[in-house]
């Protein structure tokens, strides 16, 4: 009886050994494993056994079973692997349905200006850091100052993933990181924190021509001794400039937000009518473009910089409103419309 099994063992790894697909695989399992197969054979000539015999044989034949039957999972899974491989080898790595004269493309608008003004801010020595998409809700609320159950959430309410991180409602979510990795270098060396993060941003909304759920924004943040409110409008007005290629006036009224103290809204003259009033601006000459203001100590003090020592500026530019101001895009949809009849009619010059 020992003797069979060891028989039916080694028939059974040759076989396999020589199996070159799932019908051979197939084959085998039935061979051996089936009803009319060596292993039910065995299990049948225990009845012949003493009792002793029996229960030492029976778990030899058991052991057997689940050997075959592990060996046969495993030649399968390797066989399915081998198939998937060569599937992926016989694939072109070019899309065979594109049409073949796409023409040379081209950047998309918003890309363009975002290099842009990372260009006007990195001449102005500020260093340009990429930031992650899925945040923690201590780096989107918590470290800004909006606890739990702050109104101020209301506003951002955006896409939670299933283990608690969220899809970042605005590019301030990365102030923290930020603060934490240049903070040494502020306190040990006197080196001013300046940065700016562009990034794609998420918000539950309801979509029309001036709301989407994924838009850009740009935040920059600087930090020193001394640092004051003539700063962050000079900064600002400097690169707005730049960015519009003329002098524009700007303006800043109070606005709140919980991670800056004080808070406001910087408005441009307007630039269609040069300030006078028009349609564009609700007849009130300006275009509210981007909130910012003095950072809130609490919002230092989590991010390691003592509040009593330092302060900073932040501005969150809505890099989506920019680039429809820029370009005159009315629909801020278009932008997300993979249309290219639309989205290739911009260059960096215009
Ligand atoms: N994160 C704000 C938002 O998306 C915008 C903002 C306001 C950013 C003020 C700032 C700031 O840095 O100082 O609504």
């Amino acid at each position: 009886m020992e003797s069979k099994i060891s028989l039916v063992r080694d028939e059974f790894s040759a076989e396999l050994d020589r199996a070159e697909n799932s019908a051979d695989l197939e084959a085998i399992r039935v061979k051996y494993l089936g009803k009319k197969g060596p292993v039910t054979e065995l299990m049948k000539g225990m009845k012949d056994l003493s009792n002793e015999e029996k229960k030492s044989f029976g778990q030899k034949v058991n052991e057997l079973k689940a050997e075959l039957t592990d060996k046969l999972a495993e030649k399968t899974a390797f066989l399915k692997e081998q198939e998937i491989l060569k599937e992926i080898e016989a694939t072109p790595d070019f899309d065979i349905s594109m049409p073949a004269n796409l023409g040379e493309g081209s950047y998309h608008p918003v890309t363009l200006v975002q290099r842009q003004c990372e260009q006007i801010f990195k001449s102005m020595g500020f260093a340009v850091e990429d930031y992650a998409e899925i945040v923690s809700d201590y780096e989107c609320f918590e470290a800004l100052n909006i606890p739990k159950h702050h109104p101020a959430r209301d506003m951002q309410d955006t896409y939670y993933l299933d283990n608690g991180q969220l899809l970042k409602s605005h590019t301030s979510a990365a102030q923290n990181a930020i603060y934490k990795k240049y903070k040494d270098a502020l306190i040990n060396d006197g080196v001013p924190i300046k940065a700016i993060f562009p990034g794609r941003c998420f918000r539950n909304e309801a979509t029309d021509a001036c709301h989407e759920n994924t838009f850009f924004q740009m935040e920059g943040v600087m930090v020193d001794k001394d640092i004051s409110i003539s700063n962050l409008i000079y900064f600002m007005k400097t690169m707005l400039s730049e960015v519009f290629r003329k002098d524009l006036k700007v303006r800043l009224r109070p606005g709140f937000f919980p991670f800056v103290e004080p808070g406001f809204e910087l408005d441009i003259s307007c630039l269609i009518c040069g300030g006078d009033g028009c349609p564009s601006c609700k007849h009130s000459g300006w275009l509210e473009l981007c909130p910012c203001g003095m950072i809130h100590p609490e919002v230092l003090k989590a991010g390691g910089i003592d509040p009593e020592e330092y302060t900073g500026f932040a501005f969150g530019l809505g890099l989506t409103r920019l680039v429809m101001m820029k370009y005159g895009i009315k629909d801020i949809r278009d932008l997300n419309s993979g249309s290219l009849k639309t989205l290739t009619q911009f260059t960096d010059d215009e």
